[in-house]
C-alpha cells in the first residue's frame, strides 16, 4: 500500500465519538485577524488513537482545544459522544503539557479531586465516593506511583507529575482523551516509558483517544492513523493509516515499515509547512558563500 496516498476523513473504524464538520477558528477581526482552523472535516471512531501533528502554528492545540469545549468555533459543528460541544464536560478530559497540578494537594488528593469536586456539588451518594476511591487507589497502582501516594507535586520528577495528570484526567472514566504535546517536556527515556504506558491505557480503558505532538515517531507509534495539518490556514493536509499491529513495542520503530511512514510524514510536514523552501534557500545562501 502507497501511504502517502491515504487521505481520508474517516479515522476509526466505529461509530464516531467525535465528529467535526466544516470546522473553521478565527482569531480577532479586520486585517488582524488569524484563520487558526478552516473547514475541517474529521469523523474520529469509538476507541481509536489519533494524533494530529503539523508545523508549529497549524491549529493543532486550537483544533483539540474546541473538542474540549475550552474554546468555541467560529463556523460548523463539533459532536463528541452523540452530542453538540458548547462547553467542557465530564465526557472528555484534557491532559496538557504543563502537568498543571494542583501543587498544595498531595498525588492521591490530585488525582481524587474532580470525585471530590463532584461530592461536593451533591452529584454523587457517598458510597460512589467511595467506590472512586478505589479506583483512584487503581489508577495509582497502574501508573506506579504507589510510593509517591502522599508526596507533593513540586517533590516528583516531570515524568510523575505527567502520570498523575494523566491519573487525574482517567478518574472519571473519560470516554475520550485529549492530549496536548502531553510528553513534550519530558526526556528521552521517560518518553518511552510514558508511550507503553498509555498505550497500555488505551487498551485497559478502551478510551478514545486524540494526542497532539511535534514529534512524528511518537505520532506513528501511538496512533492508529496519523493526521497532518498544514499551517496558513489551519487545515487538514493528509491522513496516514499506520500499519502497525495494535500491540507496538519499541523495536517497531526499527521496522523498514515505520521507517518508510515516518520519512513520508516528514517531507509531507515540511512540504506543508514552507520549510522546505526554507531549506532550499538557506542550501542556496550557503553555495553562494562558498563560491
Ligand atoms: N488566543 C488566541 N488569540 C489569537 N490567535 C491565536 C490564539 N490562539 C492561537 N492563535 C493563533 O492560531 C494559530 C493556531 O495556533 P495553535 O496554538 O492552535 O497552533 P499549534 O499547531 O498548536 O502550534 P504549536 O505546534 O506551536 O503548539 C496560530 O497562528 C496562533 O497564533
Ligand atoms: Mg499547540
Amino acid at each position: 500500500m502507497d501511504v502517502s496516498e491515504v487521505v481520508s476523513a474517516e479515522v476509526g473504524s466505529s461509530a464516531p465519538k467525535v465528529s467535526i464538520r466544516r470546522l473553521s477558528k478565527i482569531f480577532g477581526e479586520g486585517p488582524a485577524a488569524t484563520v487558526a482552523l478552516q473547514n475541517i472535516d474529521l469523523d474520529i471512531g469509538e476507541h481509536s488513537f489519533v494524533t494530529l501533528v503539523g508545523a508549529s502554528g497549524c491549529g493543532k492545540s486550537t483544533l483539540l482545544r474546541i473538542i474540549a469545549g475550552l474554546e468555541f468555533h467560529t463556523a460548523g459543528e463539533v459532536v463528541a459522544n452523540d452530542k453538540p460541544v458548547t462547553g467542557p464536560g465530564a465526557d472528555r478530559a484534557m491532559v496538557f503539557q504543563q502537568y498543571s497540578l494542583f501543587p498544595w494537594l498531595t498525588v492521591t488528593e490530585n488525582i481524587r479531586f474532580s470525585r471530590k469536586l463532584a461530592a461536593n456539588r451533591g452529584d454523587f451518594t457517598s458510597a460512589e465516593v467511595e467506590a472512586a476511591s478505589g479506583r483512584a487507589d487503581t489508577l495509582l497502582n497502574l501508573m506506579g506511583l504507589q510510593a509517591a501516594a502522599d508526596a507533593f507535586p513540586n517533590q516528583l520528577s516531570g515524568g510523575m507529575q505527567q502520570r498523575v495528570a494523566i491519573a487525574r484526567a482517567l478518574m472519571p472514566r473519560p470516554p475520550i482523551l485529549l492530549m496536548d504535546e502531553p510528553f513534550g517536556a519530558l526526556d528521552a527515556q521517560t518518553r518511552e516509558v510514558m508511550h507503553d504506558l498509555i498505550q497500555y491505557v488505551y487498551h485497559l480503558e478502551k478510551t478514545t483517544i486524540v494526542f497532539v505532538t511535534h514529534d512524528v515517531e511518537e505520532a506513528i507509534y501511538l496512533g492508529q492513523r496519523v493526521v497532518v495539518m498544514a499551517p496558513r490556514p489551519g487545515r487538514i493536509d493528509s491522513i496516514y493509516e499506520v500499519p502497525l499491529p495494535a500491540q507496538r513495542f519499541q523495536d517497531i520503530k526499527l521496522s523498514l515499515e515505520f521507517i518508510r511512514l515516518k520519512r513520508e510524514i516528514v517531507e509531507r510536514i515540511r512540504e506543508t509547512s514552507g520549510m522546505k523552501t526554507d531549506l532550499e534557500l538557506l542550501e542556496k545562501l550557503c553555495g553562494q558563500l562558498k563560491t
